[in-house]
């Protein structure tokens, strides 16, 4: 055996074990041999948030957590964000390697084909609550449409599964803009496939009764931008729930409405949601010391928008958006709250509570602040998440349903309850 190996010893019964390592990881199956007896199912792992478990092997996005690198398929997403479209981001991550014109006009074309939606789609959104979460919509409608392709059960199908990706990517966005109406009472707007996929997108949430409806340039731009910042995370909170949902050969639309259920959460892309109502609350710089000594105190809640799982110095997506804010800004006039975020990032980044714990702003503490600016509802961000990520969770579906390595995902617990006991009649039991 090679030296990248891990010698172990069960300190129970004084045996040792040579375990492989592939990839800097140990393969948890592996710890099964170490047993103390026949009846010793083996050795496990706990980890029962993920904190220190690899559920798959990706070649899609790359992030360093320490260092603040974040890469789709080797590119920077600086780079990225500066350079690229939304659209050309999408085949990156779908298709491994960047487009030529000729394959990123096709692909352009193919997803604003696929823009249009079955008429009954808009009926289920209509017979839903005026007051639905726009989430709740989302996640509810791109279920739905698991109906209307039934072929996408077919998952061992790559022309099939590829189909049902594009729809998936193309569709989330007139559905996530058929969700905004609906909660503001206005009628739906169709989808215009000359328009670019953010154009389209602003056309169909803004246009009321003006006969051609142009979005500002910077604003769709900005939007552009933040759906790149969004497209992918690798596995993250949704991803996985895609990933764990699509193992079990579901197709995609279920799976990812899992994505879109999973991603409803204020940890995770609810957060950008929390983050505008947190401000509201705080109301004025002047609270900004009192919140955050209320937040230290573990009497106000977390600092929304605050720390990450992965990024422990900061989020590079964050440092972006930033820039972005002041490009939106310059067209819509400062949103009032930015205030109170520039001094709660200030006096937070000098904070020991903060600075030991390795807090710093992550990619919803800015992005909320622009979609207000730009007109959304905060019930709407997390939706604004949704669509880009859709990229993401395709993706990572479509390598989860093709490696060789794929099985149903099923984890082990540890067993804290009652061992055997007999049932007892209910005139028995006081
Ligand atoms: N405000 C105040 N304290 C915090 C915050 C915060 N935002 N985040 C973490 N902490 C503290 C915890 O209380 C804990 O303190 P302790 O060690 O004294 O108990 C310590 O930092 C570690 O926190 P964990 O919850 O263990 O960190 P974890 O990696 O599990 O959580 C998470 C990451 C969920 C993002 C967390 O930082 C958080 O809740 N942030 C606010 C919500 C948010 O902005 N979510 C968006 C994430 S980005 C995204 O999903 C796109």
């Amino acid at each position: 055996m090679s030296n990248e190996t891990l010698t172990v010893t069960d300190n129970r019964t004084g045996k040792t074990y040579e375990l492989p390592i592939d990839n800097g990881c140990v393969r948890a199956v592996d710890l099964r041999q170490i047993r103390t007896g026949p009846d010793d199912f083996g050795l496990l792992s706990y980890d029962s948030a993920f904190l220190n478990t690899a559920n798959c092997k990706s070649n899609i996005t790359f992030i360093d957590g320490d260092k603040g690198i974040l890469l789709y398929r080797g590119y920077p997403i600086e780079q990225l964000a500066e350079h690229s479209t939304f659209l050309e981001v999408a085949y990156l991550i779908m298709n491994g390697e960047l487009p030529t014109s000729e394959q990123l006009a096709k692909f352009n074309h193919h997803i604003m084909e696929e823009t249009h939606i079955h008429e009954n789609i808009k009926v289920l959104v209509s017979g839903l609550r005026y007051d639905a979460h726009p989430m709740s919509i989302l996640a509810s409608a791109v279920a739905a449409l698991s109906g209307f392709y039934p072929e996408a059960k077919e998952v061992k199908n790559s022309e099939i599964r590829r189909a049902n990706m594009m729809r998936l990517v193309a569709k989330v966005s007139t559905i996530a803009a058929y969700a905004f109406r609906h909660s503001q009472g206005f009628h739906f707007n169709y989808p215009n496939s000359d328009l670019t996929y953010c154009g389209n997108f602003l056309t169909m949430v803004k246009r009321m009764n003006e006969a051609k409806y142009i979005p500002h340039p910077t604003l769709e731009r900005a939007l552009d931008i933040l759906f790149i910042l969004h497209a992918d995370h690798e596995q993250n909170c949704s991803t996985t729930s895609v990933r764990v949902v699509g193992s079990s050969e579901a197709d995609p639309y279920s799976a990812v409405a899992a994505g879109i259920a999973a991603l409803y959460g204020p940890l995770h892309g609810g957060a950008n949601e929390a983050v505008l109502r947190m401000l509201r609350e705080i109301g004025h710089v002047s609270h900004v010391p009192e919140f955050i000594r209320k937040v230290k105190a573990g009497e106000g809640g977390r600092l929304m928008g605050f720390g990450h799982r992965v990024y422990k110095n900061y989020d590079p997506r964050a440092a972006i958006i930033k820039r972005v804010c002041d490009e939106v800004f310059e067209v819509t006039g400062k949103n009032p709250l930015l205030d109170i975020a520039v001094e709660l990032e200030r006096i937070a980044l000098q904070d020991d509570y903060f600075v030991a714990r390795k807090l710093y702003p992550n990619v919803d503490f800015y992005s909320g602040l622009i979609y207000e600016a730009m007109g959304f509802p905060v019930n709407t961000f997390p939706v604004l998440f949704a669509i880009p990520r859709t990229v993401g969770w395709v993706s990572q579906w479509e390598e989860m349903i093709s490696s060789p390595e794929h099985k149903i995902s099923r984890p082990r617990q540890i067993y804290l309850g009652y061992g055997h006991r007999n049932y007892v009649t209910l005139e028995k039991r006081h």
